[in-house]
């Protein structure tokens, strides 16, 4: 297989002796930009592949966004069992730090699973190439309701496709997870006077949903529940070939990353008449403001107005798709390819 990526960084931190990578895929729309993972693997060639997998699925993101950056990803790999006390982390962060700083400008983080604010904090202390620092220090922080309003706005674009109104008012959804996205995202719909059927594996969650008046169901039931529209806003690969067969939703809209099994999983929704809006698109809303706001220093109006033209941007692929036949996965797919190919042609001619 032939190596897709522009640059991979791979060194043994040499204050924490951990595996730091840093994965540029592409830099044909702009300087890229991805989070930090911090993670355990059982061995640090398995980050190495998330790394890779993962900065590929950003450059998707920003293209589909029609944002100037490109796509990257940082991962620490952390031997099962090592945990970081106060000490080693910051010995890990330094050692990202000067990795990214070494880049030149080619590659800025900001959080992911493992990492946060705080984080990025602690790494601006070394480079300017980061975003999402808590707000005090001048950075966006926490993108959790950013993510959520960029969920919601891809929400309206469904229900027009299905209900020639954009309007959420009555229509009944299913949030799974109600963590720092799905509440925020919980309490945006019920304020558009949508009517909520909610779960957490996290019982002390029941309290969200009963401030919301929605109704509460247990994690392995709530996927087929009698709904509009599912909303997958935790973790973990929740639509299998198996459940597919059980939905009973007509979308499958969230913000949870990689929401499918596998691929495929996109076809049999789409044979069951089920619209699935890629979780790359969903969930942009976050990584929009922070990058417009911090990387490309647009104002707060014009960075919101960015994350409510992800509704245009799903519009547009809901109308492609159905124009051409195609999934929303391969008409959102495609834009990508045709926005990274105008881009790389652009440069080749300069
Ligand atoms: N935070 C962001 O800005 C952002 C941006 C893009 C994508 N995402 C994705 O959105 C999802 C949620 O992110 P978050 O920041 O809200 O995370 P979070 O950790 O705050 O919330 C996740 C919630 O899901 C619950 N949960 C976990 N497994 C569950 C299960 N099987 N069934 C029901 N509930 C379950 C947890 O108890 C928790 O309350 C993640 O997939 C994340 O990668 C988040």
């Amino acid at each position: 297989m032939l190596l897709d990526h522009e640059r991979v960084a791979i060194h043994t931190g040499p204050r924490s002796r951990l595996p730091v990578i840093v994965a540029v895929h592409s830099t044909a729309l702009g300087p890229a930009a991805g989070g930090l993972r911090l993670w355990h693997y059982p061995d640090w060639r398995d980050g190495l592949t998330d790394a890779l997998r993962l900065s590929a699925a950003m450059t998707s993101k920003f293209a589909v966004a029609g944002l100037p950056s490109g796509g990257g990803k940082a991962v620490v790999a952390l031997p099962e069992g090592v945990t970081l006390d106060t000490g080693r982390r910051r010995e890990v962060l330094r050692d990202v730090a000067d990795v990214i700083d070494s880049l030149g400008g080619m590659y800025a983080t900001g959080p992911d699973v493992g990492t946060g604010p705080a984080d990025m904090a602690l790494i601006g202390e070394t480079t300017p190439h980061v975003f999402c620092r808590p707000a005090q220090l001048g950075g966006s922080g926490d993108s959790s309701p950013h993510t959520a309003r960029g969920t919601l706005a891809a929400l309206r674009a469904v229900s027009r496709r299905l209900y020639g109104t954009a309007s959420l008012n009555g229509r009944s959804l299913a949030v799974i997870g109600l963590g720092r996205v799905g509440a925020g995202l919980a309490r945006l719909l019920t304020a558009e006077g949508a009517a909520l059927t909610v779960t957490d594996i996290d019982p002390d969650k029941r309290r969200i949903g009963e401030e919301l008046g929605a109704v509460w169901r247990a994690p392995d039931e709530i996927l087929a529940a009698d709904v509009d529209i599912v909303v997958p806003s935790a973790l973990g690969s929740v639509l299998t070939g198996q459940n597919v067969a059980e939905l009973r939703c007509r979308a499958v809209v969230g913000p949870a990353n990689n929401q499918l099994a596998t691929p495929e999983v996109a076809d049999l929704l789409h044979h069951r008449g089920i619209i699935w809006v890629p979780d790359y698109v969903a969930s942009a809303g976050g990584v929009i403001n922070a990058i417009s706001t911090e990387l490309h220093h647009a104002g707060a109006d014009a960075a919101d107005a960015r994350v409510r033209a992800i509704e245009e941007t799903v519009n547009d692929l809901l109308e492609t798709a159905h124009r051409l036949g195609r999934t929303p996965a391969q008409a959102a797919d495609e834009l990508a390819t045709r926005r990274l190919g105008a881009a790389s042609g652009l440069r080749r001619g300069a």
